[in-house]
Formats: C-alpha cells, structure tokens, sequence
C-alpha cells in the first residue's frame, strides 16, 4: 500500500520523513493563513498543517469535518505540543492533498463522548461507530473472540456451524418464526440456540464442538437482553462437569489476560443455587460486596403484618443516616415492584432504636437483632421465593447507592447443584429449569420425586450477571423420555416435536454436555459498559426495533400472497 503510517504512528524520531497519511477529518482550524487539520482513522489522530505557500491552498480551503481525504507531507516538529495524544509533538505539513469525498454536517458529532439520543445514534449508526469510543468496543470485540477462538483451536475444539432454519420447539423464549412459501402455513424456527444441533454432533462423533453461535429470542428486552444475540456454543464428550468448568475457566482466564492483561485466579468460587438464593437472593449473585441475607422470621410474632410470613433481611452496616423516608419510598417501591410485599426498616443511633416497625418490638428483641450504632436493618415478608427476589434486587440498589460496589473488580462464581424442575402452580405442571436435555443427577429423583431432583447444571456469573450457564446432558433414550413425560408432553408430542432427536439417541450416544457463555455480555463486562448494544454492531432498540433500518416492517402484497398469509387487524 501506498500510505506510509497509521495516524498514531509519527513522533519526533520521525522529524524530516516524507510521509503519506489518510483518513478522515476530525476537526479544521482556519487561522487565516495557517489551516490546522486533525486526520483520524481507526487508529489515532495526526495534525497536519496546511502552509500558505502550499500549491493547492485553495483546495485546502475547502475541507471540512468528515471529509475523506489522504495527504502527502513532511513531519515537523509542533509549536504547541499535546500531551495528550500519541502523536502530539509533530505535525505533518501538507505538500499534496487528494479529497476523496465530502460530507454534509453529520447529524451526531464524531466525538468520543456524545450528548446524542440513543434513538438518533442508532439511527446513524455507521456515524455513531466513527466514534473512537464507540468503535473501541467493537474492537475488542474482535479481540475477545480471536483470543476466545484460539484457547478452543488449541483444545482440540472443531468450529462448526449449524442452520438458522429450524424446526420451532416448546419451550425456552418465544421464537422468531419464518414463513415457509414452498410448505403454506408452515414455518421455520430461528434458532434460540443450536442445542439439539451441538448434541447431535456428538451423536455424529465429533467429540468437540464450538460456535459463535447467532442466537434468536422474542422475549422483554433488558440492558443486558438482545432479542438477537452470540453465544460461545461448546458441546464436548466424554467429559463431566468439572471437565467443563476447568474449560470454561481456561477460556476466561487466557482472554482476560490476552485481552485486557489482568490475573483471573482459577478455579472459580462454587456456591450451590440454594445457597445463592437463600444468602444474595438470586441466582446470579454479585460477589463484590457482602450485605448477605439473613433469617428474621423470629420477629413473625412481634409484628402484625409479618404474620406467618417468612421474614428475610439484611444490614447496611453505618447507613441508617443515608436512608431518609424519600429514599426508603423509593427503595419500597423496587421491592414491590419485584413481589416483595412490604419494606420494613430498624435504624439504631445512639443506642435507640427507630424505624417502621419499632412501636412492636422490645429489647429482648432488639438484642436479637445485634445492630450496632448507625446500622440500618431492612425487612421484607412474604413467601420465601418473593422475599428472596425482592431482597436480592434491593441488596443490590443499596450497595449502589451506598458506593460498596468495586467496579475494577471482576468476581466469577460458578453456581450448581441448580432444581431440575420447576413446578408452576398456575398451570399445574413442571417446566425444565435449563432445558429438557439436562440430565438429572439421579433419574430415579426424577421418577419419584421430580421437585427434588437436582440438575448436573451449571451457571458461570460474573459481577451479578448470568455470563453463560450449561449443563451434562440425557444420553440414553428412556431418561430423554422420562423428562419429556415429566415436562407433561404426549407420546405424540414427542414424536412430533422431538422425534428426530430421541430417535438420534438410539443409535450410540457418547457421554456428553456444555457450556454456552453469552458473548455480547462477556464483551460487555470486559469493556465495562453496562449496555450490551454498545457490543453489538447494529443492535435493536429495547422494544426490539432497528432504528436504522425500521426493520421489522410491513412486506409486499405479493410476498405475503405467495406465502399464503393474511395479516389479520
Ligand atoms: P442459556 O439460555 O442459559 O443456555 O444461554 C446461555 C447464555 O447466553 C446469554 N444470553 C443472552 N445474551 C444476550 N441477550 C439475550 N437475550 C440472552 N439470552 C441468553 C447469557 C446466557 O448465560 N443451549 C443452552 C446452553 C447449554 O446448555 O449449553 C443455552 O442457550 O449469557
């Protein structure tokens, strides 16, 4: 190629080069016979300088922001040099200059912090990404899955990949359909991850498989949910858990060192699901600070409205002054919102006691609560499931505010020995915690007491978020079908909507399981944003719009009367 350096190359030992740059202009300065231009590409920024003497001046003249031009010149040592940018104490000066295209003002500014709505940044998206930050996202992306890609190569694992057109299958998330036009009122499935594939792989013999998997779910959006979204898909045989852990750990760990050089310690902390609910009250649980939940249903008795209701709660240790009324409003409101019946709170200052609750309690009671000064006691009732979720969401708003949260810390759990199952009252029957394929840890469990048996499952968290979660799977046909009938499907069901996978198991199935780890989340938390689309090239809005595009939108006539649809009102 033509062009000499990138443009965060040039220093002063390069003083007198004769140098060919390009790129775009981030800024121009016209000081009347001196014209300044920033030249930036994906690299970084040179300053070059336009002299008056210079034969195209006039061409010169005319750039403005974000034209693409490429220049030939000289390095010269800066006036007034900048600290702050690699390239700060040279300038190149111009002595041929080509425009390659102009630009109209962009309707966001290409500047590394922005003020732009979120709806006009996707919309431009391609601008949006001219921004070095916005751009630094994307590349470490690239080098996340370069470094994710060669721990698995190295391992042995085989990158194969698997259709987008599926046939649909109950449940997991709502899937995105495609209408078949060659089979009227049938359709594909988008595939909400390529589980049966990866397993059939292994019934095919490949013994180690992974993917950057493009996974599809129409399901409420969150800022960390997609309904478009990569997983790292692994399956392997021949393995069990620890297998899959000591792998997982490997590719967290060579990543993370490659990628941002930090030390992750291995092997990963391990808390049982029962234990992440009873102790964070989630299933996710952020390790960085401790706030862990206790047992209070002795005070049941005390209080009117605890009655026969499990009572949970936990201290914020010399926070009582932190946590006006207003506050607490607001923190009763996440609770609520998260099924939490009530917020109750226990100040203690200067050896009293106040609160929402105190004209019940006594100091027998009050010992049992072994507050210090300045602690506050916060208190939910209800059932154990909704004290546990609204707790959870609450430990966690109060770490916020109170600022025990370290945000340069990254904190990996592996959460196991989850419920196979789990019963839904409303409709009567069992739903698969994971998926249908986990196998249990003992099928006789599952036979004869479903909602106790536990699943050879696992979640990997990170810093409170579900980074990937995976499990052993069913490898003989009869436990496949056990857990189907469990899960409350027909024999005709399972023919029709499993067939071709239980009919696979057949046929010599290996021992076998996996892990999936969501990448965008993983890219997300190594770049520490707290919004997955900033990782995402040309993400969806939260109500799963692209705004760039308007995609999803209406179709031709034609199309839909060769699909054989009507759209009804
Ligand atoms: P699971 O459904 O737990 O498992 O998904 C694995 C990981 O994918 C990520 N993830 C998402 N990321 C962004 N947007 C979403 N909407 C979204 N949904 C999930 C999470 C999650 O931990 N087939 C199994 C894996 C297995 O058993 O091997 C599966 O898909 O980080």
């Amino acid at each position: 190629m033509k062009y000499t350096h990138h443009n965060n190359e040039l220093t002063l030992k390069n003083l007198g080069e004769q140098v060919y740059l390009k790129g775009w202009v981030a800024k121009v300065r016209n000081l009347g016979a001196l014209i300044f231009i920033d030249l930036r590409d994906r690299f970084g920024i040179t300053q070059l300088v336009v002299k008056p003497e210079f034969k195209d001046y006039a061409l010169a003249e005319k750039i403005r922001n974000e034209y693409v031009i490429e220049v030939q010149g000289v390095v010269i040592e800066r006036e007034s040099k900048n600290k702050n940018i690699l390239t700060g104490e040279i300038e190149v000066e111009v002595t041929n200059l080509n425009i390659f295209s102009t630009a109209e003002t962009t309707p966001i500014q290409i500047t590394n912090e922005t003020d732009a709505l979120e709806e006009t940044r996707l919309k431009y998206r391609y601008l949006d990404l001219r921004r070095p930050r916005a751009q630094k996202f994307l590349i470490q992306r690239h080098h996340i899955m370069q470094q994710v890609r060669s721990v698995l190569v190295r391992r042995g694992f085989y990158e194969l990949e698997t259709p987008m057109l599926g046939l649909s299958t109950p449940e997991g998330a709502r899937d995105y359909l495609v209408p078949s036009r060659l089979y009227p009122g049938h359709f594909y499935a988008l595939p909400q991850s390529p589980q049966m594939y990866k397993q059939l792989f292994m019934v095919a013999g490949f013994e180690k498989y992974f993917q950057f998997a493009k996974c599809f779910r129409d399901e409420d959006l969150r800022a960390d949910r997609q309904p478009e979204f990569t997983q790292v898909d692994i399956e392997a045989s021949f393995i069990d858990e620890e297998d899959i852990f000591e792998l997982a750990e490997d590719i967290i760990k060579t990543t993370f060192k490659n990628v941002l050089n930090l030390d992750i310690p291995t092997p990963f902390l391990r808390m049982s699901y029962n234990e992440a609910m009873d102790k964070y009250g989630s299933d996710k649980p952020d390790m960085r600070f401790e706030m862990l939940l206790e047992n209070y249903s002795f005070l049941a008795e005390k209080v009117p409205f605890f009655e026969n209701e499990v009572v949970k709660g936990f201290v914020a240790k010399g926070a009582q002054n932190e946590f006006t009324r207003k506050r607490i409003d607001e923190l009763t409101a996440l609770v609520k919102k998260h099924h939490g019946k009530a917020l109750a709170f226990v100040k203690k200052a200067n050896n009293e006691y106040s609160g929402s609750i105190a004209k019940f309690l006594d100091d027998a009671i009050y010992d049992q609560l072994k507050l210090d000064n300045e602690d506050i006691l916060f208190l939910v009732p209800g059932t154990y499931d909704n004290v546990s979720q609204s707790l959870g969401t609450l430990r966690i708003e109060v770490a916020r505010q109170l600022g025990l949260i370290d945000e340069n810390r990254y904190s990996f759990l592996w959460v196991v020995d989850w419920p196979l199952l789990e019963y839904s009252e409303d409709e009567g029957r069992f739903y698969a915690k994971h998926h249908p394929f986990t196998a249990a840890k003992d099928f006789n469990e599952l036979k004869n007491n479903p909602k106790e048996a536990l699943a050879k499952a696992y979640d990997v968290v990170l810093n409170g978020y579900e980074l990937g979660g995976g499990s052993i799977r069913i490898h003989n046909q009869e436990d496949q079908a056990l857990m189907f009938e469990t899960l409350g499907f027909s024999k005709d069901d399972i023919r029709t909507k499993f067939g071709f996978f239980v009919d696979a198991l057949k046929y010599g199935t290996p021992p076998h399981g996996g892990i999936a780890l969501g990448f965008d989340r993983l890219v997300m938390l190594m770049t520490k944003t707290d919004n997955i689309k900033d990782v995402i090239a040309f993400p969806k809005t939260q109500s799963a719009k692209d705004q760039m595009t308007n995609a999803p939108g209406v179709v031709e006539q034609k199309q839909l009367n060769e699909l054989k649809i009507k759209v009804g009102e």
